[in-house]
């Protein structure tokens, strides 16, 4: 019998050799908290697909923002279901609009919490969409994406005026990351990063973030914005793009399904990666993890290094909070 000379168990006998050459670490610093800013006062409503998720009023917002950062955890990304919608999202970008207010309320109730909002019209469009519709015929719908670029700017210019640190355009329209940049510098916001959706597939895991965010489409689907979720190298083209325009980071979603996505970017760009474990990953482990099929903590580590592993520098996760108790 031949013996190997290099035996790689003898480096995993205890838990000082294994920590010894580990390779990776996941750590609370990486991680941004999904928040729903809801109108009302004193509203915690549950979020039926994603348990332990819920839309909260901004005076229970600002309660849990104090928990978040009293956990450790560096940033929250806030996402907003208006008062009203309407076919433009005009709720997207008015001073007085629910995201505006959450952001001033939390920045100054923990101002050492870095707020990061979300940028999109879907939330605030009675259609449900990413861009403004336009009829071309009867049944047939257009995204016109330059007249989009113009409302986004002013959702990002908004943001930023009620206190955002970083600002998140998740709608997919091509230019827009140029066209913010160029807003927020135009008025004075040059030191407001992007953090951009770089990497966003038309993806069937969003279904219970639609649930919670209340953004469906009401007709057709998003593949016309979103990208075909066989595409790799079209990933690069658009991460080249965002990059172009002035993205601070590039963000993949959804997370664990695209784990080659993460690394590719990884091999290709120097600049920060963020991974977004999206509604649908969420929910697939918490409702296994509900019915004793896997062990919830464990598996949450597992999926996070995973991300880590794969080149992300920075976790989007709503088990962020569960992730940081588990480890203080
Ligand atoms: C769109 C947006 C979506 C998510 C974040 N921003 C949904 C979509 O594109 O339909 C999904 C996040 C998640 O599933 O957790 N503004």
């Amino acid at each position: 019998m031949m013996f190997p000379e290099y035996r790689p168990r003898r480096l995993r006998q205890t838990e000082r050799f294994r920590s010894l050459i580990r390779e990776n670490y996941v750590s609370k610093n990486h991680l941004i908290y999904p928040l729903f800013a809801a109108p009302g006062k004193k509203v915690k409503e549950p979020i039926s697909s994603m348990p332990g998720v819920y839309q909260m009023s901004v005076d229970n917002l600002v309660e849990e923002a104090k928990e978040v950062f009293d956990l450790g955890i560096p940033a929250v990304l806030l996402f907003g279901i208006p008062e009203k919608k309407d076919s433009k999202g005009s709720h997207a970008w008015i001073k007085s609009g629910i995201v505006q207010r959450a952001v001033s309320a939390i920045k100054k109730a923990v101002p050492d919490l870095l707020v990061v909002t979300d940028v999109c019209l879907c939330e605030y469009t009675s259609h449900g969409h990413c861009g403004v519709v336009v009829k071309e015929k009867k049944g047939v719908f257009r995204i016109d994406n330059d007249a989009t670029l113009e409302l986004l700017q002013k959702a990002a210019l908004s943001h930023a005026r009620a206190g955002a640190d970083m600002v998140a355009p998740s709608d997919m329209m091509d230019g827009r990351v140029g066209a913010i940049r160029e807003a927020l510098d135009e008025h004075g916001f040059e030191h407001v990063p992007i953090m951009s959706y770089a990497v966003k597939y038309a993806s069937s895991f969003y279904g219970p973030f639609r649930d919670a965010a209340e953004c469906a489409p009401q007709f057709g689907d998003r593949r016309s914005y979103q990208m075909d979720i066989a595409n790799s190298r079209e990933a690069l083209r658009e991460a080249t793009l965002d990059m172009e325009e002035g993205a601070d980071i590039l963000m993949v979603k959804p997370g664990m399904p695209y784990l080659d996505i993460i690394s590719m970017l990884r091999q290709e760009f120097s600049l920060p990666i963020a991974a977004y474990q999206v509604s649908g990953e969420y929910s697939m482990i918490k409702a296994a993890a509900q019915n004793g099929w896997l062990s919830e903590e464990h598996v949450v580590y597992e999926s996070l290094m995973a991300f880590r592993r794969a080149g992300a520098d920075i976790i989007i996760t709503y088990f962020a909070k569960d992730f940081a108790k588990a480890s203080s």
